[in-house]
């Protein structure tokens, strides 16, 4: 049996950014990277490759790398959401960031307005700004605990934009859109005529009940002006790996796609990519079942923590993700929360600023890692609240 669990002390002797950036004096709550050893499975695969030295040009199930991706994506989509998927519809790509480059790149045209949900995933920011496009935020309502698109104020930003980029289920809120919320969303797409690309690399992390619904498999009609991306890389643990892939619902979309980026510009799969990818699709359902249950354990943590200081900290429930997205903007704090928290309680969080200037006052809590490392970062934050009490309202 996978033990997915790795202590203080190996997490502090890893070279990923997570642990080795801000060094041992701080733990850290921030990047969207896991603490969990990958499947077992996984490792073996690529310890094979290894040790048989076979990194060569390769193939997988009879035919090249790109298209062994392809068929392993549609085998999971149908297996995991029960979405129908062509393999020929998908091209191989290093990562998702890379995905929003060529999508904005693809689907608008320099000095085009391209329309995100604020607070927003930053490389979505990059993709569309360093591509010499401008972003127009359509800012999420929140009421009552929660987290919704603004479907009116998405229709006025369609209005002058070729493209919408959408993230599903939502970083950095945990918000899983429904089926009639997709259906609303593409309802406006296609009156605007604008291309969705949906980014669904948190796809796998659903922590109740409810299933995660690809934006593409709501109806035909959203399908054929709909561009997918997804990973193993968050699920799996597998990001340093690089290896991704884009799906287009229609062949004319694909057919735009290929008229600024030939099939082969962007280069081929990587072979211990697609390996790891390919392997954890297949054999990673116990070891990903595992780590969603200490996700949970974890989220029931940050809420009676939440609960504690339920005067100070406000936050919306995650039903996806492993992220919380905190406002502290009853702190009353003179400087960035996430500021106040790694130098007063030694835990880094991401800053609300990355995702827009509007959300200053948030910060963005990481939940996977071990419950024990956890009750650790939540005594070191209590500790630095404590403090601030002590030190008066405004301390
Ligand atoms: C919404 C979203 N897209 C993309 C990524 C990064 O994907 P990749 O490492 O494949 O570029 C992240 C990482 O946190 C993310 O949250």
């Amino acid at each position: 049996m996978d033990n997915p669990i790795l202590t203080r002390a190996e997490l502090e002797a890893r070279r990923g950014a997570k642990w080795a950036y801000f060094g041992p004096d701080h733990l850290p709550s921030w990047v969207a990277d896991m603490d969990f050893r990958a499947p077992e499975a996984v490792t073996e695969a690529l310890a094979r490759l290894v040790a048989e030295s076979d990194f060569g040009y390769a193939i997988r199930g009879g035919t090249l790398l790109g298209p062994a991706l392809g068929r392993a994506f549609a085998a999971r989509m149908r297996d995991r959401f029960g979405w129908e998927v062509d393999p020929a519809r998908v091209l191989a790509c290093t990562d998702l960031v890379q995905g929003v480059f060529d999508t904005v790149q693809a689907f608008s045209a320099p000095g085009d307005e391209v329309v995100v949900q604020g607070p927003t995933y930053d490389p979505f920011r990059e993709g569309i700004e360093d591509s010499g496009r401008v972003m127009v935020v359509d800012h999420m309502r929140y009421a009552d605990r929660g987290w919704s698109v603004d479907l009116d104020g998405l229709r006025a930003a369609l209005r002058d934009s070729p493209l919408l980029l959408f993230c599903h289920p939502h970083n950095p809120t945990g918000r899983a859109f429904t089926r009639d919320e997709l259906l609303a969303i593409g309802e406006i797409a296609i009156e605007q005529d604008a291309v969705i690309a949906s980014d669904e690399i948190w796809a796998d992390f659903m922590l109740d009940s409810a299933q995660h619904i690809p934006f593409a498999s709501v109806s035909p009609e959203i399908a054929e002006r709909t561009v997918t991306m997804y990973s193993a890389g968050k699920s799996f643990g597998l990001a340093g790996l690089r290896c991704a892939v884009l799906h287009f619902g229609s062949a004319a979309l694909q057919e735009r796609f290929h008229a600024t980026f030939p099939p082969r510009m962007l280069g081929g799969a990587n072979i211990m990519g697609v390996e790891a990818t390919t392997v954890a699709w297949e054999s990673g359902h116990a070891w990903f079942e595992q780590v969603l249950d200490i996700i949970r354990t974890n989220r029931s943590r940050m809420e009676a923590f939440l609960e504690q200081y339920g005067d100070r900290l406000d936050a919306a429930y995650p039903t996806s993700t492993y992220l919380y997205w905190v406002d502290c903007g009853r702190l009353g704090l003179e400087e960035p929360p996430a500021e106040f928290f790694k130098r007063e309680g030694g835990v880094v969080f991401t800053p609300g600023a990355e995702f827009g200037a509007a959300y200053a006052p948030f910060v963005r809590v990481n939940l996977a890692t071990s419950p024990e490392i956890f009750d650790q970062i939540l005594a070191q934050a209590a500790k630095a609240l404590d403090n601030l009490s002590a030190a008066g309202p405004h301390g």
